[in-house]
């Protein structure tokens, strides 16, 4: 039996920083499966499919082999075969994963994926659904959150180191956005799990958010 960690949230909460720390600090191996529905979206928008046409959307899911490696411990994620890892960050991948991230094939698909890697490997893994139904009896559930404006405020810094200017105002009516969509979708909405920990992070630091996931699964493995 290996060892699980959920980590759910919305965008921008911090999941994938405080994944990979925690993930490294157990030596287990760290899943984003947002980078899964990134490769999905990047196959959508290069074959230029309308997020809303669900035939082809379906049509589509049964050409696409999304499948991960580690290399040097990083999660590698390769789409037929070809390594899109520097590809899917963009933002207009992120906004199509989140747009054909709501039908029930494209999700099928990958939940079966991030089973079977759960099943074989004590992981670390991050998303939306991770504790409400892809890994149901996991170790330890985390629901780590920050308010819009903090989130907004971090996106907005990190944009601005890498020489690009977005207004604040803008910033948080996109979260807000992908936030409504995410937590309203029909199938495995965002929502904390019943048995979840709740970390609000608005006021914490990286440090002090990655001791409390630790510790959060220190107390559930005994
Ligand atoms: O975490 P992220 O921004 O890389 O995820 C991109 C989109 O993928 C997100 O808006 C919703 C979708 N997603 C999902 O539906 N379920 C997951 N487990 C992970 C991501």
């Amino acid at each position: 039996m290996s060892y699980n960690i959920a980590i759910d949230g919305p965008a921008g909460a911090g999941k994938s920083t405080i994944a990979r720390r925690a993930a490294a600090a157990l030596s287990f191996i760290y899943v984003d499966t947002g980078a899964m529905y990134r490769a999905m979206g990047l196959y959508f928008l290069n074959h230029g499919i309308d997020p809303a046409d669900t035939a082809a959307i379906e049509a589509a899911v049964q050409d696409v082999d999304v499948s991960i490696r580690y290399e040097n411990g990083e999660q590698q994620v390769y789409l037929n075969g070809e390594n899109v890892t520097g590809q899917i960050r963009r933002e207009e991948v992120g906004d199509m994963a989140s747009r054909t991230s709501v039908n029930g094939k494209v999700r099928e698909k990958l939940v079966q994926l991030q089973q079977q890697l759960a099943a074989r490997e004590n992981v670390v893994m991050d998303g939306r659904d991770i504790g409400t139904c892809v890994l149901p009896d996991a170790t330890v559930k985390i629901y780590l959150t920050a308010s819009v404006e903090e989130r907004a405020r971090r996106r907005y810094l990190e944009l601005k180191e890498k020489g690009q200017e977005e207004s604040l105002e803008k910033i948080q009516e996109d979260i807000r956005d992908r936030d409504h969509r995410d937590m309203t979708r029909e199938i495995s909405p965002l929502r904390q799990a019943e048995d979840a920990v709740l970390v609000d992070a608005s006021h914490m630091t990286i440090e002090e958010v990655t001791a409390a996931v630790l510790e959060a699964f220190e107390e559930r493995r005994k």
